[in-house]
């Protein structure tokens, strides 16, 4: 009998399976950070008998990210003693505050003070229930200008690629095609591969990251990767040999790797792929190519010009857009987490380590694999930040820049590391051979 009488009791105080449900209008918000925006929030198919004891009920609004997004704390309480008691719905605007760059979800849940739990409202797996706060950047003038030059260099840049292209160069591939075809293996299947996995190790939670690392990953091989090969005594003719395919490749392989590996972070990230700036990127790149084979073909001299500039532009070109990142973006350096310092050391690291392993297998002598390691390991973070800032939308794009910036500036660390290595253990390098010098490209 007692045992029954304390099941009864229970039973009243339990929140049994209320049905009521959330609504927010409009579902998705964004607003610029350090601002606030209100919503509309519909509780509806309340349940008076069940809800009486109105002084134990709240309706109360949480934001999963606290430091991105809340509730108006004057707002983030509901005591169901306001909805009146014939009401079965009860509609009221509710004030968000932005804080910082990013994206929260903010739900409405059924608290019930004398057992101290909550419950979500019984719509919780439909869209609407919850509210997405997106908080991104107020745009500025700056941004325009930045992406513009990117574009402007870029273009530049590859104009210049054309007007150097030298047919000699590729012969090597034909003589020697070995060192060439790991580097290919290694730069067009190896970097997507382990950018991917280290994006999913490294940040299991933020398919954002994953992207902006994965870009990285599929980037053909970076500028500074003929300088390196100099500085550290590898084979430069290889190094601006494999420069040229991996930078030819890139029109096709950077379209796969986004289309395939890269619709599943897109798909995690809940961002549709965006397949025509994609193509619509590469496309725009191939027109500037052409540009420069054809000047090299009718205009040789300005050709010749052209080749002279593209050295300092190129390296010109990646300390601009680093920088101009760094300073565009510089409070994204608030979330410089030691996930991104990692993840920016990693990729180049273990981009030298495996290529140069490989080239070892495969019995290449150490200048070569120098030249295959090196070129495997700095990618062209110039690209990718440009990739990632056309064809994101924001807060992502500005989220993920970070990546490839640590990236960038991680990217010197071993290098430098092997060089002091070689200065203090008195290594000859290589000298640079002048024949060599005019033929470096990118
Ligand atoms: C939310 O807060 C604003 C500002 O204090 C107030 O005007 C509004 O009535 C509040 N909304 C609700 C549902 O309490
Ligand atoms: C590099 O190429 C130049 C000319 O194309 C040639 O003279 C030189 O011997 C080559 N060096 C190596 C290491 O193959």
């Amino acid at each position: 009998m007692m045992k029954l009488m304390w099941l009864l009791l229970l039973m009243t105080l339990i929140p049994a399976s209320l049905a009521w449900q959330a609504h927010f209008t409009p579902a998705q918000l964004q607003l610029p950070m350090k601002t606030s925006g209100d919503v509309e929030l519909l509780l509806s198919d309340l349940n008076h008998d069940q809800l009486q004891q109105t002084d134990r009920y709240s309706f109360r609004l949480q934001s999963n990210s606290e430091h991105l997004a809340t509730v108006l704390a004057a707002n983030a309480t509901i005591p169901v003693d306001q909805i009146p008691d014939t009401a079965s719905e009860w509609t009221g605007r509710i004030r968000i505050e932005a804080h910082f760059l990013g994206e929260a979800v903010i739900t409405v849940q059924l608290h019930y003070a004398l057992f101290g739990n909550s419950s979500p409202p019984a719509n919780a797996a439909q869209k609407g229930s919850s509210l997405l706060a997106q908080v991104v950047r107020s745009q500025r003038v700056i941004d325009h200008v930045f992406l513009g030059s990117v574009i402007l260099l870029m273009s530049l840049l590859y104009i210049n690629f054309g007007a150097a292209l030298n047919v000699s160069v590729l012969r090597g591939l034909i003589t020697r095609p070995i060192g060439p075809s790991i580097f290919l293996i290694t730069q067009t299947l190896g970097m997507p591969l382990l950018s991917y996995a280290l994006g999913v190790f490294i940040f299991p939670n933020s398919p954002a990251m994953q992207l902006g690392l994965f870009f990285t990953g599929i980037a053909p091989s970076g500028g500074a990767s003929n300088t390196w090969t100099a500085v550290l005594g590898g084979n430069i003719n290889l190094s601006v040999l494999m420069t040229t395919i991996s930078n030819f490749g890139a029109f096709g392989s950077m379209p796969f790797w986004t289309f395939t590996l890269g619709a599943l972070i897109f798909d995690r990230a809940g961002i549709k792929v965006p397949y025509d700036k994609i193509a619509g990127y590469c496309a725009g790149l191939i027109i500037p190519l052409f540009i420069g084979l054809a000047i090299q073909r009718w205009w040789p001299r300005l050709a010749q010009i052209l080749v002279r500039l593209l050295k300092p532009i190129s390296g010109g070109l990646i300390i601009f857009i680093v920088v101009f990142a760094i300073i565009t973006n510089f409070y994204i350096f608030e979330l410089f987490s030691w996930q991104i310092a990692v993840a920016g050391l990693a990729l180049p690291g273990l981009g030298y380590g495996i290529a140069w392993l490989a080239a070892k297998l495969l019995h290449q002598n150490p200048a070569d694999a120098l030249a295959i390691a090196i070129e495997t390991g700095i990618q062209n973070t110039g690209t990718a930040i440009f990739l990632l800032r056309t064809t994101l939308p924001q807060p992502q794009a500005d989220l993920t820049t970070v990546v490839p910036v640590a990236v960038a500036i991680m990217t010197p660390m071993p290098l430098l590391g092997i060089y002091l290595y070689q200065r203090c253990r008195g290594v000859k390098t290589a000298e640079i051979p002048p024949a060599a010098e005019h033929q470096r490209i990118v």
